[in-house]
């Protein structure tokens, strides 16, 4: 039998000590809830929702250390003691010097693609999350894809689907080298299940981008993720700590990107970090310019505190055991009861193939998306369209895109939901799966110009 690769169960290491009371509501409630909300999750509000698993983006749970430095915030404009923390947390964890903070990931986007990416620029990447590309577009460059052809198949199991194909990539670069301004490497891919980047790989890759002088940036969201994965799938690598493991992989990047509100335990924040003080002067303009000035960056002194100690809670080894065994036993529950799932499961979610569960739906009238919908009308978990809804139109052809990984996510908050919520959400769409030739596509009624799975219309097919 094919390897897996699912983590078996593991303890749970903290205890509840602050409860939050949600709604229950009813089915014919929830009916009348989505429809209001033209089927878009996005327009629910939250306290309508049972289990939140829209994303794992600033929705984790602090510890009572966080809300501990929460009441040291130095809220001074410059030098606050707060950013010192912060820088030295980064400096720890990560191993960088130089460090600008920001108010979330996409301004860190913002910023870099601003410094470096030009009008018909090509940016390569294993694969780039929407808030990339669409940072890229703004600044009239081209995303291009070059994750290995094994990430396009959900049901194919490899242990780094977030890999880098790079031959392809080389073969890309020796024709279009001068179009080329940076190479960005995002750990654990998001768009492709939340898979993780080997070190081999970041190795490769380090080694092709110099011979070409092509900067090496990473979007580390979810870096602690990846090297739990490295440490539990590469050889070589099971006796190092996560620590270790992450210093070893930052040493290949130039430059990194973070939205401080996924691993790094945040409820708020982002970065930028790197190695020389060049490419921090080349980007300190742009965050003095849009996000604030380069010791806050947008953040509030109490932000910065919480986050310089969830940088350190992050790289725990029990928490990340905990924290991807979570998401594997939702994975797990659903391959058993046949559900179609993208595997091997990833770090941060699990991601149900729309197009396996609904095939009777053509990829026009969202099929990820009508699941999205339905399970919140059957169970009133808020899982989110990571699909064709998602993906857009081709900014040069107007046309949709089909991606071909179209998925509901079910993204599990750190710290937040135990195992027994994991079960309630399975039982849900195990119902839905066992009628699913009965449910109904949808299509859209109103379509904004860009980042349109955030506000569009929807209604039912007839
Ligand atoms: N990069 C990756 C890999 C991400 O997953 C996200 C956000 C961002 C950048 C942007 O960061 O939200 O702080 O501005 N992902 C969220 C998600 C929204 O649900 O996956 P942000």
């Amino acid at each position: 039998m094919e390897k897996d690769y699912f983590i078996e169960r593991k303890p749970m290491p903290f205890r509840i000590k602050t409860v939050e009371h949600v709604k229950m509501t009813t089915k014919a409630e929830r009916e009348k809830l989505i429809a209001e909300a033209y089927y878009n999750v996005f327009n629910l509000k939250a306290r309508d929702v049972y289990i939140d698993l829209l994303t794992d983006s600033g929705t984790g749970a602090m510890s009572k250390e966080q809300w501990a430095a929460i009441m040291m915030g130095d809220e001074s404009y410059a030098g606050a003691d707060s950013f010192l923390k912060f820088k030295q947390a980064i400096n720890d964890v990560l191993g960088f010097d130089f460090v600008l903070p920001t108010h979330q990931g996409r301004g860190a986007e913002n910023v870099f693609t601003k410094a470096f990416v030009k009008e018909g620029d090509i940016i390569p990447g294993n694969m780039h999350f929407d808030t990339t590309e669409a940072q890229i577009e703004d600044k009239k460059g081209i995303g291009k894809e070059f994750v290995i052809d094994e990430a396009y198949d959900p049901q194919l199991i490899h242990p780094f689907k977030g890999n880098v194909n790079i031959s392809k990539l080389e073969q890309f670069l020796q024709k279009n080298r001068d179009k080329v301004p940076l190479f960005i490497l995002t750990v654990t891919c998001n768009s492709g299940g939340g898979q993780p980047v080997s070190m081999r790989n970041i190795k490769e890759l380090s080694a092709v981008l110099k011979k070409f002088e092509v900067p090496l940036f990473f979007d580390i969201a979810r870096f602690a993720e990846n090297a739990y994965f490295i440490k539990h799938r590469e050889s070589g690598y099971e006796n190092k700590t996560i620590s270790e493991i992450i210093l070893e992989m930052m040493s290949y990047a130039d430059v990194v990107s973070c939205s401080a509100k996924k691993d790094p335990l945040g409820n708020i924040g982002g970065f930028l970090a790197m190695r020389t003080e060049d490419y921090f002067d080349k980007l300190k303009p742009f965050v003095i310019l849009n996000e604030g000035f380069i010791t806050y960056g947008g953040l509030s002194g109490r932000a910065l505190e919480a986050l310089a100690v969830g940088l350190h809670e992050s790289t725990s080894e029990e928490h990340l055991a905990y924290r991807i065994s979570q998401v594997h036993y939702l994975g797990k529950l659903l391959d058993d009861a046949g559900i179609p799932i993208v595997k091997p499961v990833g770090g941060h979610g699990v991601f149900v193939d729309g197009l396996k569960f609904f095939p009777h739906i053509p990829q026009d009238n969202f099929p990820s998306q009508a699941l999205t919908v339905y399970l919140y009308i059957e169970s009133g978990v808020r899982g989110v369209e990571i699909g064709n809804l998602l993906a857009g139109r081709d900014p040069q052809t107007g046309k949709n895109r089909y991606p071909k990984v179209d998925t509901l996510r079910l993204a599990i908050p750190r710290r937040v939901y135990t195992n027994e919520h994991m079960e309630y959400v399975a039982e849900g769409l195990k119902k839905i799966y066992k009628d699913r030739e009965k449910y109904k596509g949808f299509e859209m009624v109103y379509e904004p110009p860009f980042l349109r799975h955030f506000s569009a219309k929807l209604k039912k097919v007839e």
